[in-house]
């Protein structure tokens, strides 16, 4: 299959003031995550508010770019890419995030915003734009009439409908969606994930899928990285990584989720205390603070990414979970 998405080695700085006379210190948000991502597939990210996981879908958006590390979107090296080179990424890439209003324009009917990227893009007449526009419209549950509204005039779950079929109209090899379903009722989270899948389906989109709910995950992912203070702490295929979750934070992210059980035979793992402060974090192992199983080691050794049971583990003790 063909890898459109490789990220190695990304991170994204932060400099923030401490104040009056007090100079500059840096915000490590992303802190070195590489994966690839196959046409069709969904990566999924997870881990708490503040690990990091909407600074990474900027950097793979060319909304901001990355103090460090490589990225190639569709076999283009995005650094030194030239104008055109540019303007094709932006194409090949495109992004969903958790409020509609981020994508979309509330003075500009529904029909036009769709149509635009098609008019900015492509040499087609205004009928054959209209057209398109209809299609993609029907493909994601909205009808003729809506073509004339104004973004207000619907639901929540629609206006993520029409975000998502905006994002897709040029039919992106990549889409990134930042917790798209996270502001809508769980009772419409469900259709829209499942629109999510269709249309990968139809156009054989690799997604990097973002939550914090590993519910919703669960439905999505091919494979995920669980993330903490800006790396990637486990990766892997969706399969292996819920039925035996390696990584105690996974453990822990998992018995929170209350419809999934891992192993009702393991005991359950609770998060306690605070994510750390990413100016300030702690040597050793980022987790050491939280982790039931903590040592002496892990207050001072910082455990590598390192392959494991069908996956990448970083944890110094990570073989006693493996069943
Ligand atoms: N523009 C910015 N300036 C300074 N710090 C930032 C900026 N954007 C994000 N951060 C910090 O980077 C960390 C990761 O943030 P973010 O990527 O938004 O996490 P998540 O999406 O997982 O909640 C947080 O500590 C956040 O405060
Ligand atoms: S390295 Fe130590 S502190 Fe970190 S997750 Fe593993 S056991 Fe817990
Ligand atoms: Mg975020």
């Amino acid at each position: 299959m063909a890898v459109v998405l490789t990220a190695r080695d990304l991170t994204r700085h932060y400099e923030v003031s401490r104040g009056l006379f007090k100079g500059h210190a840096l915000v490590r948000a992303l802190n070195g995550v590489s994966f690839e991502l196959e046409a069709g597939k969904t990566l999924a990210v997870v881990g708490e508010s503040g690990c990091g996981k909407s600074t990474l879908a900027r950097a793979l958006t060319l909304i901001e770019e990355p103090s460090s590390g490589s990225l190639k979107i569709a076999g283009q090296e995005v650094a030194g890419a030239d104008k055109a080179q540019r303007k094709q990424l932006r194409k090949d890439v495109q992004m969903v995030f958790q409020s509609p209003y981020a994508s979309l324009n509330p003075r500009q009917k529904v029909g036009d915003q769709l149509g635009e990227p098609l008019l900015i893009n492509t040499n087609l007449s205004a009928a054959e734009r209209r057209e398109k526009v209809q299609a993609m419209m029907k493909q994601v549950g909205l009808r003729p009439e809506h073509y004339q509204r104004y973004p207000h005039m619907f639901s929540g779950g629609q206006r993520q409908r029409i975000a998502l079929a905006r994002a897709m109209m040029l039919q992106p090899k990549v889409l990134v969606a930042d917790e798209p379903t996270s502001a809508l009722d769980v009772s419409i989270q469900a259709q829209v994930l499942n629109l999510f899948m269709d249309l990968q389906q139809e156009f054989n989109t690799a997604y990097v899928f973002i939550s914090h709910n590993l519910a919703v995950v669960q439905h999505v992912a091919d494979d995920v990285m669980v993330m903490y203070l800006g790396r990637p702490v486990e990766v892997g295929p969706k399969e292996d990584i819920y039925a035996r979750p390696l990584h105690p934070y996974t453990q822990a992210l998992l018995s929170a989720t209350p419809t999934i059980h891992p192993d009702p035979n393991k005991p359950k793992i609770k998060i306690v205390g605070e994510l750390p402060n990413p100016l300030n974090p702690p040597p050793g192992c980022a987790f050491h603070k939280r982790c039931p199983y903590a040592t002496e080691r892990c207050s001072s050794e910082e455990p590598l990414l390192r392959p494991l049971d069908n996956r990448q583990v970083a944890c110094h003790y990570a073989e006693q979970f493996v069943a």
